[in-house]
């Protein structure tokens, strides 16, 4: 059973890329199945830091194929930046190690522009997206409008599919939204030359990675976000446009329902969240800065692809068992544990008031409406002062870090196998 999945319990930046990095060590594949360039993911390797967007960061060994799959939306110049970044760094970045789905669909800059057009019309009630047009491109998908990247292999007939587009998108930017127009011509021609450059990437994935399987290939998939911004299981409508839980690897791949080995869920030791929507355990103390940095070093909570700050709390159990079920977890990597240390006492949510009722588990399926109403119901743990950085042994953990652990493990029952101490790419200590 060679599938093994990375998923995000939270709201997104658990520190996914760090972990997909290190469980790449031995896979064959590594595949992406949801989302864009909405993502972030940082990886360290000795005094080099990566910040990829879309291609895995898997592809940082040099072992590994990586895939992006047909559930994806690109954009062309950020993964072209993107390709041309790692190359520059040394990293063989070809169409033999990496393969673009045929199937997957383009975002085209008048999807960034409705999008930033959207947020601003709905004003107060923002979603408080990325801004990088993924909403926009899901749904020219699934009205059956979308770009598929095979298309762009036919380049009269998909010039001309562009340029349609551009002229849909234009009638909605100006008389919808009340915005500028584009310039159809200019931006048809830019957005082609750009795209085409991406053909020889470009192949049948779902094919390729059935017959990988066929022939016992191990594949690692990443999910981009975090289970609570899924689109139908997350705190809608404050979520993305895409399948971000384990689910979407089959469609998002293109292969059939099949034995999954491991499921992977990282979390971080605490909570955090970029945009709107409801988080019931938010700090806004002494706490929430403690917990943020200052944003003086690339791991402070500021995010990878827009640089807001985040959003921060204190771990709420209730939300990772759900974000376990849903996903059917079998082990737990924890990340950024040592950023705990130095605090008095740390609180963690077991409970929600909802209503006037004690709550245990989500009685609804993850509506935002709904979490808006749950106060948090907290317990206590006792903090620690020692610096965890340069720990590697899970028996070198001081006690009161393993009893945070033993809390967690129980309450969610599945087993903590990994915890990272630090940003480095062996600062994780395996159990
Ligand atoms: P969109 O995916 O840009 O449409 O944004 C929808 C919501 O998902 C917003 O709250 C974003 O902040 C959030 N989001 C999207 N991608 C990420 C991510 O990779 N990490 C954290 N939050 C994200």
């Amino acid at each position: 059973m060679p599938i093994s999945v990375a998923v995000g319990m939270q709201w997104g930046d658990e520190g996914k890329g760090r972990a997909v990095d290190l469980l790449s060590e031995n896979v064959e594949i590594v595949a992406r199945f949801n989302g864009g360039d909405n993502a972030g993911h940082t990886v360290t390797v000795g005094d080099k830091i990566f910040k990829l967007h879309v291609i895995p960061s898997g592809i940082i060994h040099a072992h590994t194929i990586g895939v992006l799959g047909n559930g994806l939306v690109l954009y062309p110049g950020t993964l072209l930046q993107e390709i041309k970044t790692l190359q520059e760094a040394g990293i063989e970045i070809s169409p033999k190690r990496l393969w673009i789905s045929d199937a997957a669909h383009l975002i085209t800059p008048a999807h960034r522009l409705l999008d930033q057009a959207q947020e601003a019309a709905l004003g107060k009630s923002s979603i408080g997206t990325t801004g990088r047009g993924i909403g926009p491109a899901y749904m020219d998908k699934s009205s059956r409008r979308g770009l598929r990247t095979g298309e762009l292999l036919q380049s009269e007939e998909f010039k001309k599919k562009v340029r349609q587009h551009f002229i849909d998108a234009n009638e909605m930017l100006t008389v919808y939204y009340h915005q500028p127009a584009i310039d159809i011509q200019t931006m048809t021609e830019e957005f082609t030359a750009l795209a085409s450059q991406l053909a020889a990437y470009i192949k049948p994935v779902g094919t390729l990675v059935r017959a990988a399987l066929k022939s016992g290939k191990n594949i690692l998939a990443e999910a981009a976000q975090g289970t609570l911004l899924d689109l139908d299981q997350g705190t809608y409508p404050f979520v993305t446009s895409s399948c971000t839980t384990s689910a979407g690897i089959f469609s998002g791949l293109g292969i059939g329902i099949q034995p999954v080995e491991r499921v992977i869920g990282i979390t971080k030791a605490f909570q955090t969240r970029v945009g709107s929507g409801p988080f019931p355990t938010e700090l806004f103390d002494a706490t929430a800065t403690f917990l943020r940095g200052s944003g003086s070093n690339p791991w402070d909570e500021f995010g990878t692809t827009t640089g807001r700050p985040r959003r921060v709390g204190w771990i709420d159990l209730v939300l990772l068992k759900y974000a376990i079920e849903v996903n059917g977890v079998t082990e737990l990597f924890l990340t950024k544990m040592d950023i705990l240390s130095g605090l008095e006492t740390i609180k963690y949510c077991s409970a929600y008031q909802k209503d006037g009722k004690t709550i245990c588990e989500l009685d609804f399926s993850g509506s935002a409406t709904e979490m808006e109403r749950c106060l948090p119901v907290y317990q206590s743990t006792p903090g620690w002062k020692d610096d965890l950085r340069l720990i590697r042994k899970w028996s070198d953990l001081p006690n009161v870090v393993l009893d945070y652990i033993k809390i967690i493990e129980d309450f969610c029952g599945v087993p903590v196998t990994q915890v990272s101490v630090g940003s480095e790419r062996n600062a994780v200590i395996k159990r």
